[in-house]
């Protein structure tokens, strides 16, 4: 008998460290986490941890022998920073790694006769505004509005979700019999910001690092203008919106691709935020055109009426709260010991 699991690839990044977390604490099934890197010691007693390569089909073939995925977190990619230095790899990574697990969620959902649930994590990264006036005027985007991505890892998310929406409704729709398709569903995060990790990679990583370097008394050059502005979520209410549209009931579900968000920040606005906290931060604003231009494409807000209606989408944490009763205080005890 195969071993009922859920899988959680990419298990060692920001996402992934709190998602073991709160699976752990549900009475959910095991869990087997796959990355390339070592689970930290912390979490290691909560999952069967695999080190190695979402891209390594040999490994994949081994794990299917032994395991039956009942839902996979698919969180494993390179962010959008990172993806532009390299963007074939993140191509490989982003595209080839998705498809490969696709696929044998397919096969899995077949051979089990009954859908294999298949969580993907898009972005923000998918719209591509193409100036400041248009991001003015048009702020909040509905999930169809401007899918122009500027990044390779824009590019990959928005195809990604295509590819999981075939999967799950026309995947071998010549064949002779109707298979069992797996369920896809997948939601676009805004920027993240945890306070127990720090983000490598990301071109939204300048308001987790802003905070971070101040709790740390660590002065900091922030890579946008002061007028930059995005969505952002605190951690624990992206974790929460993946495990609820995880649980969510199939037929409730009008879309494969949900926007979610909670408050839109300028970076002053989190500067503001952060002085609040740590009075002495040491905060300038130095753009780097290139960082600059991404942030610019990418949407001041997002519409996520779909997400409350199908699926009972509802942040936790404000812009205050998230600062004042989630990221102040566990950040404090981190760095200050408070
Ligand atoms: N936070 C991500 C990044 O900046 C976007 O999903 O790449």
């Amino acid at each position: 008998m195969r071993k009922k699991v859920i899988l959680i690839t990419g298990a060692v990044g920001e996402i992934g460290q709190a998602l073991i977390q709160s699976l752990a604490e549900s009475d959910a099934n095991d869990l087997l986490t796959l990355d390339l890197q070592p689970l930290p010691a912390d979490l290691q007693h909560l999952s069967t941890h695999i080190q190695g390569d979402i891209l390594d089909k040999n490994l994949l073939t081994r794990l299917v022998t032994e395991y039956e995925f009942d839902t996979v977190f698919h969180l494993a990619a390179l962010l959008s920073a990172r993806g532009e230095f390299a963007p074939e790899l993140a191509h490989r990574v982003n595209v080839e790694g998705t498809l490969g697990l696709l696929q044998l969620a397919a096969e899995q959902s077949q051979r089990r006769g009954d859908p294999v649930r298949f969580i993907f994590p898009s972005s923000i990264a998918v719209y591509g505004l193409p100036d400041l006036e248009t991001k003015a005027r048009d702020y909040f985007v509905r999930e169809w509005d401007w899918n122009h991505p500027t990044t390779m890892y824009g590019c990959n998310k928005l195809y990604c979700e295509q590819l999981g929406a075939y999967y799950s409704r026309h995947y071998q729709q010549l064949a002779a019999a109707s298979p069992v398709m797996l369920d896809f569903r997948s939601i676009r995060f805004p920027g993240l910001i945890s306070a127990f990790t720090t983000p490598t990679g990301g071109t939204s990583d300048y308001g987790p690092e802003m905070l971070h370097a101040a709790a740390q008394d660590n002065p900091y050059a922030c890579f946008v203008r002061e007028d930059s502005v995005i969505p952002f979520m605190a951690m624990p209410d992206a974790v929460m919106a993946l495990l609820k549209l995880a649980q969510a009931p199939r037929e409730r579900l009008t879309r494969t691709v949900y926007n979610i968000t909670s408050f839109s920040l300028t970076a002053a606005e989190i500067r503001d935020l952060v002085a609040q906290a740590f009075p002495n931060a040491i905060i300038s604003f130095e753009a780097d055109g290139k960082r600059q231009r991404i942030i610019d494409s990418w949407p001041a807000g997002l519409i996520d009426k779909a997400a409350h209606r199908d699926w009972g989408w509802e942040p936790a944490y404000g812009a205050e709260r998230a600062f004042n009763e989630y990221l102040i205080p566990n950040i404090m005890k981190r760095y200050r010991d408070v």
